[in-house]
């Protein structure tokens, strides 16, 4: 099954590109940058993460970011992400990019966006792995803030395939977005929202990202399932739920199998992400293993999970065609 899952050709969907600063990166890049970590070695920074919320996480998640400077640094942090995807058979990744975590620390979004772009790039040519950035607004900063943001990136426009929203849930609800997101939709781009698990007012944010925002996607969601009318309504549109195991297990002590298969079960369209892979100490391919092994989930059903991923891509319809493809050569091959 580790074989099975490790071969597998995957997308993923949730992956935010400052969640995946290893701390051997984070080192090198603080004596680059002439800043001094509170720590001696990069296993004593990973013996200080110390998560069980939401807000306990994001503490140590933004000030990890102090390393991040200049636009070789967002290179050089793509690029490890790519080359460690790749490594893992990722063959498509949609990127989350936290723009405010960084212009608020005086760092300019050219200068983290340029870097970004460029990474892709190159890996897109020397690796083979394709992606595409999602912009992701902090729902803890206000609404003018994300607007200023949007407006930033009306340049680089080409560079986005979508918007999304992360940070801390509490108190912070998706309507308080309305208008940046109407914007952004005008603009073309595809919605997403973070509706985190076991949040404050978790099924009122998760209709409003449905009816009031109408988003395209939902990072998490899992709470969802506490509710048959909002099932109903994210069945009926086909909407992909990017649920992260291991990143759940913080905050609900379990890789949420049970949730997932039920998912599977009502036709919903789950798909499994890393979210932030070097502070939860796991990649695509350990999330899809821990959840094997805690779920007893069949190849059939990882190979569904995986052919979400790629369904609800914001790939174009003839790129989906192709790795859905390659994902049933795959499952046929092994079949034998
Ligand atoms: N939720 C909210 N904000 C985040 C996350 C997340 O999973 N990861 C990075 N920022
Ligand atoms: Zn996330």
């Amino acid at each position: 099954m580790r074989n099975f899952i490790e071969n597998m050709p995957k997308a993923e969907l949730h992956v935010h590109l400052e969640g995946t600063l290893e701390p051997e990166l984070s080192f090198s890049l603080a004596e680059k940058n002439g800043i001094s970590l509170p720590f001696e070695t990069p296993e004593a920074l990973i013996a200080a993460y110390d998560f069980h919320d939401l807000p306990s996480f994001l503490k140590i998640y933004y000030a990890g970011m102090s390393v991040l400077q200049e636009e070789s640094d967002f290179f050089d942090l793509t690029w490890a992400y790519l080359e460690k995807a790749a490594s893992q058979n990722i063959v498509y990744a949609e990127l989350f990019f936290d723009p405010q975590g960084h212009t608020t620390r005086g760092v300019a979004f050219e200068t983290v966006i340029t870097g970004i772009h460029n990474a892709q790039v190159a890996a897109q040519e020397k690796l083979g792995i394709k992606s595409k950035l999602i912009l992701c607004f902090l729902r803890d900063m206000s609404a003018d803030s994300a607007m200023e943001h949007l407006l930033m990136a009306k340049p680089y426009i080409d560079w986005l395939v979508g918007v999304g929203l992360d940070s801390d849930e509490y108190n912070n609800p998706p309507v308080k977005f309305k208008e940046v997101f109407a914007l952004a939709r005008k603009w073309g781009l595809k919605l997403t929202m973070h509706c985190d698990v076991n949040q404050k007012n978790t099924l009122e944010h998760i209709g409003q990202v449905l009816d009031d925002i109408q988003v395209d996607r939902i990072d998490h969601g899992v709470n969802a399932l506490e509710s048959d009318a909002l099932c109903n309504k994210i069945k009926a549109r086909q909407l992909g739920l990017t649920v992260c195991p291991v990143s759940n297990r913080f905050v609900v002590q379990s890789l949420t199998s049970q949730e997932i298969r039920t998912m599977l079960s009502k036709g919903m369209l789950a798909t499994i992400n890393s979210d932030d892979p070097a502070y939860f100490r796991a990649y695509l391919n350990e999330n899809f293993i821990a959840l094997q092994e805690e779920g007893n989930f069949t190849k059939d059903e990882i190979l569904t999970l995986a052919a979400n991923a790629f369904s609800v891509s914001w790939l174009t319809e003839p790129e989906k065609t192709d790795y859905l493809h390659k994902l049933s050569v795959f499952s046929d091959t092994r079949a034998e």
